[in-house]
C-alpha cells in the first residue's frame, strides 16, 4: 500500500485544458464481459488505475490472456478456456470480482471470487445480487474470504430490484445475456457506464431491450457470444471533479470528453450556483462565478445528482454565501470526509435527518446522511487523510482552494480511480507534488 502524500500549495485558480481519461466503472465491467466469450475482446479508452489492474489480475488468474497497451490505453483480453474458475484471493479488493460470476458459471458452471472491497461509504451487501441470481438457478454460498457460486439448470427470471443498484443491474445483465430464455429487470440501474456494457454485448450477439425512461431492461439468452472491439465512454466523475476545481479554484478548464447528457443534472447545479458552462465541441468548459449562491442537493441513481459528485461538490458550496443542503439518498455514510473540510475553515453540520424532499431508505435509521454548509467560509491549508476516492478528490479540490499548505495523505484512494491526477492537475497550474 502507498505511503505517499500529496504536498499541494493552494490558492491558485486552474486553467488550460483537461481530457477526462475512459470510466474506469464502466471499463472493469467491460472487461468482466469479455469472459462471456471464448473470442478475443479489445477494450479502448481504458483508465490505467487500480481497479483496472485489480480486474487484469483477476482474468489472468482465470487464463485469460491479458495485453494491455498503455501507450494505446486498450487492452485486449482473449479467453479461449477458463482454465481456474476458482480465485479465493486477489493481490488487493474492490468491488469487481463479484460480476464475473455470471460468466464463470457459463464457462465452467462453478465460479469463486473473494469478497467484496471498495470504499467505506456504508454497509454496501450484496443481497439483491445474490437474491437475482437465485432466481436464475444459482446457488451462492459465502465463505469466510469468498464467494462460491454453482448451478445446475441456468435460465431467465422476472426481477424487481429493491433499488435500482448498479452492481446488482449489471451482475443480472452479465448472467442473463446467455442464460435459457427471458429475463425482466424492472427498477434497474440506468447509468450510462451500464448502457456502455450493453453496447459491447450487443456488440458480442446479445438481446437486450433497453428502456431507461421506465427502468426496465429485457434480455433475451442466446447460445453463444462473440468477440467485439469497444470503447470506453468517458469518466463522467473525473469530468465533474475538474469541473468542480475550476469552480472552486476562481479558474477556468475546457474538459474534452465530458458528455453534456451524461452530466445534466450536474451542469444544471453547477449553474444554479453560479458557475458558467459551456458546451462545446469534443468537451465542456467550465468558468468560476464572481461569487456563489447556496443550492440544495440531493442525490439520487442516475438521471439524478449522483452520489460520486456530492462529495467535490461541497467543497464548492462552502464558498457559497448562503446555506446549502446535501442529502445522500444512495449511501448512508458518505460524509465521512467533512470533518476534515471541517479542520479546513468550513461550516458544516452532518445529520441523520432527511434534509430533502427524497423518498430515502435512510428515514428513520441512524445514518448521517444530510449536511447543511453555511457559507462562504474561507479555507486554510492544513493535514488532512482521505477515506475513498471521491471523498479524496473533495480533499485535493479543498487544498487547491485554499490559503496556504496542506498535506494529504491516505492517497491509494485516490490512485484506484484517477490515473497520475497530480501530473494532469500540474497541467492546468496547480501545485502539487507527490513525495
Ligand atoms: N445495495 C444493497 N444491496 C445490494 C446492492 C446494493 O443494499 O445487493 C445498496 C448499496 O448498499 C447502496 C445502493 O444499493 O446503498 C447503491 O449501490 P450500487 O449497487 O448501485 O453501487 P455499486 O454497484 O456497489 C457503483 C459504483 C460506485 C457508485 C455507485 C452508485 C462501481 C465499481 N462502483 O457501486 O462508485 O457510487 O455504483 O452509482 O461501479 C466510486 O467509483 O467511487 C464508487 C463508489
Amino acid at each position: 500500500m502507498s505511503v505517499d502524500k500529496f504536498i499541494i500549495k493552494g490558492g491558485k485558480p486552474l486553467a488550460g485544458e483537461i481530457e477526462v481519461r475512459g470510466s474506469k466503472n464502466a471499463a472493469t465491467k467491460l472487461m468482466i464481459a469479455s469472459l462471456l466469450t471464448d473470442e478475443p475482446c479489445v477494450i479502448e479508452n481504458v483508465p490505467l488505475s487500480q481497479d483496472t489492474d485489480i480486474t487484469s489480475e483477476l482474468c489472468g488468474k482465470i487464463g485469460s490472456n491479458v495485453e494491455l497497451d498503455r501507450d494505446l490505453h486498450a487492452i485486449k483480453i482473449h479467453t479461449p478456456k477458463v482454465l481456474h474458475p476458482v480465485v479465493p484471493e486477489l493481490s488487493r479488493k474492490n468491488r469487481i470480482p463479484v460480476l464475473a460470476i455470471g460468466p464463470l458459471l457459463h464457462r465452467t458452471g462453478i465460479a469463486e471470487v473473494p469478497v467484496l472491497g471498495g470504499c467505506p461509504i456504508g454497509h454496501r451487501p450484496i443481497n439483491f445480487h445474490v437474491e437475482a441470481l437465485s432466481k436464475m438457478g444459482v446457488e451462492v454460498e459465502r465463505r469466510p474470504q469468498s464467494y462460491f457460486a454453482k448451478t445446475s439448470e441456468i435460465h431467465g427470471a422476472e426481477i424487481d430490484l429493491p433499488f435500482p443498484s448498479v452492481g446488482a443491474t449489471e451482475n443480472i445483465i452479465l448472467f442473463a445475456v446467455l442464460a435459457r430464455g427471458k429475463t425482466l429487470i424492472r427498477n434497474a440501474a440506468v447509468e450510462p457506464e451500464i448502457f456502455n456494457l450493453v453496447e459491447m454485448l450487443r456488440g458480442m450477439g446479445a438481446e437486450i431491450l433497453w428502456r431507461s425512461d421506465e427502468r426496465i431492461i429485457e434480455i433475451e439468452g442466446v447460445s453463444r457470444l462473440r468477440g467485439v472491439s469497444i470503447e470506453t465512454i468517458p469518466d463522467r466523475n473525473e469530468a465533474v471533479s475538474f469541473a468542480v476545481a475550476a469552480l472552486a479554484t476562481g479558474g477556468e478548464v475546457f474538459v474534452r470528453g465530458a458528455r453534456e447528457d451524461h452530466l445534466k443534472s450536474f451542469i444544471a447545479k453547477a449553474v444554479d450556483a453560479g458557475g458558467s458552462v459551456f458546451v462545446q465541441d469534443g468537451g465542456i468548459k467550465f468558468k468560476a462565478g464572481k461569487r456563489y449562491g447556496p443550492v440544495k442537493i440531493e442525490t439520487s441513481p442516475h438521471p439524478g445528482f449522483m452520489t460520486d459528485w456530492q462529495q467535490p461538490f461541497c467543497v464548492l458550496l462552502t464558498k457559497a454565501d448562503g446555506e446549502s443542503i446535501i442529502h445522500e439518498t444512495v449511501y448512508e455514510d458518505r460524509f465521512g470526509y467533512v470533518k476534515d473540510l471541517t479542520r479546513m475553515g468550513a461550516r458544516i453540520e452532518v445529520s441523520d435527518k432527511c434534509w430533502g424532499d427524497m423518498k430515502c431508505r435512510f428515514a428513520g435509521v441512524s445514518a448521517m446522511h444530510s449536511i447543511s454548509i453555511n457559507g462562504p467560509s474561507r479555507l486554510h491549508g492544513t493535514d488532512i487523510t482521505m477515506i475513498d476516492i471521491r471523498a479524496g478528490m473533495a480533499h485535493i479540490i479543498a487544498a487547491l482552494s485554499a490559503e496556504g499548505e496542506s498535506v494529504i495523505t491516505g492517497i491509494e484512494h485516490i490512485d484506484r480511480g484517477y490515473e497520475k491526477i497530480e501530473e494532469r492537475l500540474r497541467k492546468l497550474g496547480a501545485e502539487i507534488r507527490r513525495v
